[in-house]
């Protein structure tokens, strides 16, 4: 399966910093071999699309870090899905754990956009993991079957390129790295419950991707693992040199 390295920009970057990453990037990724998806804030999405229109290379997309599950209505602050579409999102990230902890996302509402992201033909990356005190009581598998069980009752059939991103909250931002085992361990059991309820040729299609600190250091350890289809990085995506590292130690 084609590894795919996003990266999730979260609050950061002015527009000259935006313009200043594409063009770099438009320079370096030549002919890539593996997925490339960068998520800006949506305010920026229309320079993506400008920059990239005359270039945009097959295997590098971009998109919003979260929609709403409509193409339109009442619902002040959301983005459409639609809205996004007409400045070249192809992807979209669902369900961050900085959604569930500072904007009141749920499995539920996470489950809803998910299936209005398939509707409306954008892939979705859909983010769970447990926090610290979670997996110190051994409850990470339960935590994860519970954010994933309204996400397989909603969508009956994932979209060719739905992706899954094991970002365990305790390995975001804060330098601690789950260990490539460690990883691997969740990564296989949620590929099990993929297959299980969607099935053995989805489950083999899924991308499983692994989000916590992953920087150029660990990278290729993370992604060696089986069941590590890709990476969800943070902070080392804010930098050229060290998101194409990441992507160079996928290609390994
Ligand atoms: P960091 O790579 O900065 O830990 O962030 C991970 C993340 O939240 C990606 O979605």
């Amino acid at each position: 399966m084609r590894p795919l390295i996003a990266g999730n920009w979260k609050m950061y970057k002015s527009a000259s910093e935006v313009r200043f990453f594409c063009e770099e990037i438009q320079k370096k990724i030549g002919q890539l071999s593996v997925d490339l998806a960068i998520f800006p804030q949506a305010v920026h999405l229309p320079l993506f699309s400008t920059i990239f229109t005359a270039t945009k290379q097959n295997h590098f997309f971009w998109g919003p870090q979260n929609i709403h599950y409509k193409e339109m209505g009442a619902f002040t602050g959301e983005l459409s899905p639609l809205a996004a579409k007409e400045f070249g999102s192809e992807m979209v990230i669902i369900g961050h754990s900085e959604r569930r902890q500072f904007f009141g996302e749920t499995n539920t509402s996470a489950a809803e956009r998910a299936l209005g992201a398939i509707t409306f033909g954008l892939q979705p990356i859909f983010c769970v993991g447990e926090t610290l005190e979670e997996r110190e009581a051994n409850r990470t598998m339960e935590v994860i079957d519970q954010q994933l069980a309204p996400l397989f009752s909603l969508v009956k059939e994932p979209s060719s390129s739905f992706s899954i991103a094991y970002e365990p909250v305790w390995a975001i931002g804060t330098g601690k790295t789950a260990t490539a085992l460690q990883a691997q361990e969740v990564q296989q059991q949620i590929r099990k419950r993929i297959e299980s309820s969607w099935g053995k040729e989805n489950a083999a299609k899924c991308r499983i991707l692994y989000g916590g600190s992953v920087k150029p250091e660990n990278a290729k350890e993370i992604l060696s693992q089986p069941d590590v289809d890709g990476a969800l990085v943070g902070g080392a995506s804010l930098e050229v040199g060290s998101f194409l590292s990441i992507a160079a130690a996928a290609n390994q």
